[in-house]
């Protein structure tokens, strides 16, 4: 029987709920399916930060890295001004991790709202390959004449060869997995510099997979392609800070915050990768148990995936959705069910085969398990 060693950081908020809910979840797939992990908690957050002024530590550097994957919830609190736990946690994590690959799927499931109207599942089925170390993310500028009114600021935008070659080396390898159609999404009229390291790379790397259908998106023109032409794209690669925004765009589509899922993937097998759901910690809504925790699950079966155990990424995925289907509202208090209920639901339907249909289109489960099968998601 295998046995994966995990890390779980629950983080703040709303984060601890949803994370709960997915451990549930773990939990039932781990009877089902014949295999266990070993879970080591970590302490981390705004909270913690508060208590102890500590962000990320080579201590914890240490201890994260034995591990075979992390499990994220969500930091953030009013308290912690804005930033400090991003540059000081979260984004320390993704760079010393080297998670090159943020992956966001982007799948309206059957049965879910969409605030899009006439939009169907069978349009809207894609995955975005956001850069996740470089771009505008590397914290580097500088200002002068601060706080007077001839204050310059210098905000950079960092683009390495070798950093953007090996995302978009894996989108092309997803790509093939999938419907074969890569789209470039940038600003390479604007940004000349950046737009033609980008565009280059994806040109030269093109030679190498001659089944994959090229195509580039401005990134402003996929602010309105992605909500009215969402069949047009298959896999998207983009960089860095573009990739943040246009993945709550393409949260919003595929029916909310409370359903979309993370992954923050290590290409090298140097470190552990991270799973999230896209949402942060939700102040607002903590503690009443109003909390979506399918964004967590589908973001558990992804690690699932990624860990190897393929079938059981599957069945999670398939057991979340058919829940999820027959949810009356996608999150608040309107779901009609606790996020530790939602949870117990999900986890209940893992144990029965055959009790819930299989989800219809692709799945970035099998995606995932197959690339990991080739070799290229880092075996560890
Ligand atoms: P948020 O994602 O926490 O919440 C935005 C809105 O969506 C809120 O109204 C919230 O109630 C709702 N929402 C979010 N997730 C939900 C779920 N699973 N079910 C039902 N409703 C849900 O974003 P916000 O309010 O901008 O940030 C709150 C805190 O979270 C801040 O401190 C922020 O820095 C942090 N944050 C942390 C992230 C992370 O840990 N990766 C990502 C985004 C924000
Ligand atoms: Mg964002």
């Amino acid at each position: 029987m295998s046995t994966h060693k995990i890390a779980i950081i629950r983080g703040d908020g709303i984060g601890p709920e949803v994370i709960e809910a997915s451990l549930a979840v773990l939990d039932a797939a781990e009877s089902a399916f014949g295999f266990s992990t070993e879970r080591m908690e970590v302490e981390a957050g705004a909270k913690h930060y508060l208590r102890t002024s500590e962000l990320w530590t080579p201590e914890l550097e240490l201890r994260l890295r034995g591990q075979d994957a992390i499990l994220f919830g969500a930091m953030g609190d009013p308290a912690v001004p804005p930033g400090i736990l991003e540059r000081g946690f979260i984004l320390e994590m993704r760079r010393t991790f080297q998670q090159a690959v943020n992956l966001r799927p982007v799948k309206l499931y059957p049965g879910v709202k969409t605030p899009i109207s006439g939009l169907t599942p069978e349009r809207c089925d894609m995955v975005i390959v956001r850069e996740n170390t470089e771009g505008a993310y590397v914290g580097r500028g500088s200002t002068v004449h601060a706080g007077t009114p001839y204050a310059v600021a210098v905000q950079e935008s960092v683009n390495t060869r070798v950093g953007v070659e090996r995302v978009v080396d894996f989108s092309f390898r997803l790509a093939q997995s999938r419907r074969r159609k890569l789209t470039l999404c940038h600003k390479t009229n604007i940004l000349v510099e950046a737009g033609r390291l980008w565009q280059e790379t994806v040109n030269d790397l093109s030679t190498r997979y001659p089944d994959v259908e090229l195509d580039y998106v401005h990134v402003d023109a996929m602010c309105f392609h992605l909500p009215l032409s969402p069949e047009r794209f298959d896999v998207v690669v983009t960089d860095n800070l573009f990739g943040d925004i246009i993945t709550d765009l393409g949260a919003v589509i595929q029916g909310g915050l409370g359903v979309a899922s993370s992954a923050n993937l290590n290409l090298d097998g140097s470190a552990p990768s991270m799973f999230e759901a896209i949402h942060g910690s939700a102040p607002d809504i903590a503690g009443r148990g109003w909390a979506n925790p399918i964004g967590s699950i589908l973001s558990t079966a992804m690690m699932l995936a990624h860990l190897g155990e393929g079938e059981a990424a599957l069945a999670v995925e398939a057991a979340a959705v058919h829940v999820l289907s027959q949810l009356p509202a996608p999150s608040g208090a309107g779901m009609g069910r606790s996020t530790s209920e939602l949870g117990l639901e999900i986890a209940a339907l893992l144990g029965v085969s055959g009790s819930v249909p299989p989800v219809p289109g692709r799945s970035i489960m099998g995606e995932l398990a197959g690339m990991r099968e080739l070799g290229g998601l880092g075996l560890r």
